[in-house]
């Protein structure tokens, strides 16, 4: 898809962050926006500033765990427009630095609902609105933490393996369709995905989260959203955004096991370097 004027682009987790620099440059290329965010506020926010400017907007505030609200959230968004092209689920949520054995099992699994079963929600419920359209793509935010396992981010990793796992079954199944999949890794990016963090607020894992802010969250939402809309139009299928995730990519697809224990010491010599002491068996 070369041209995004009068395109109808779908954007979960438009409140912060990459949905929000995601939101802000379709919009400048002429695209329609049907924006959800279970932050109300922030969603207002996104979708006030557009509309100003005179974008087309509509906008839903639900969970993406929640599987009936998205399937009406589809229908509203075709009725509203008459046809859906670009379908992007972005919403995620971040969970700190837990040993296994250890995890509340119940935070594993509101991660599980949000990052895993939102995006299979938001496939299964827009493809059938992607397949009447000439040209579609669906988008699926993954991340690199879904390319190699993490030390203490279980839950975290495994969803964003899993929306891999789901990405990589789609583009075989949709491959003689109109339909592009596309499974997009970013590295670090500065946006408030640690602040909206499921335990943050929790003073002993702030720390935590600060510090991983600081180190590893360097790229900025709207270089992201630039490097996503350039895969959506070379149709790359799989997306990966900042050196490090090219260079991550690279380790683990050629050396599976030390690719995987390369990155994380190094994540643990930077998170010590900034004097963090990450917990250990
Ligand atoms: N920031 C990074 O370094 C990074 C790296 C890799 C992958 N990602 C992924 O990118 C996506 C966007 O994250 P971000 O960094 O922009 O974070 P962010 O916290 O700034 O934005 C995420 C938005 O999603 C919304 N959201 C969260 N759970 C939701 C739910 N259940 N229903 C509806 N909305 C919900 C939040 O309210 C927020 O507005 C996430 O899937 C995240 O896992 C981020």
């Amino acid at each position: 898809m070369k041209d995004f004027k009068n395109k109808v682009v779908v954007i979960t987790g438009a409140g912060s962050g990459i949905g929000r620099a995601l939101a802000t440059a379709f919009a400048k290329r002429g695209a329609k926006l049907a924006l959800n965010d279970f932050n109300e506020h922030a969603l207002k926010e996104t979708s006030d500033s557009l509309a100003a400017t005179g974008v087309d907007v509509f906008r839903k505030n639900f969970d993406v765990a929640d599987k009936d609200a998205f399937f009406l959230f589809s229908q509203e968004t075709a009725d509203r427009f008459g046809h859906v092209d670009i379908m992007i689920n972005n919403a995620g949520i971040g969970l700190g630095d837990y040993v296994f054995h250890e995890v509340d099992l119940d935070l594993v699994e509101r991660v599980m609902d949000i990052n895993y079963f939102g995006v299979l929600y938001g496939s299964r419920a827009f493809i059938p609105h992607l397949l009447k359209q000439p040209e579609a793509a669906l988008v699926n935010i993954s991340s690199i933490f879904g390319l190699t396992g993490i030390a203490r981010s279980t839950a975290y990793c495994s969803s964003k393996f899993a929306v891999y796992g789901l990405n990589q079954c789609l583009m075989q199944e949709y491959a003689g369709t109109n339909l592009r999949i596309h499974s997009v890794h970013p590295g670090g990016i500065n946006t408030n995905i640690t602040q909206n963090s499921l335990d943050y607020k929790s003073a002993v894992n702030t720390e935590t989260h600060d510090a991983f802010q600081k180190q590893f969250l360097k790229i900025s939402p709207d270089y992201a959203a630039e490097v996503i809309i350039n895969g959506i139009q070379k149709k790359k299928q799989k997306i990966l955004i900042g050196k490090e995730a090219h260079l991550l990519d690279l380790a683990v697809r050629f050396f599976p096991s030390l690719g995987g224990t390369i990155v994380n010491k190094t994540i643990q010599r930077q998170l010590e370097s900034i004097g963090l002491k990450t917990k250990t068996i």
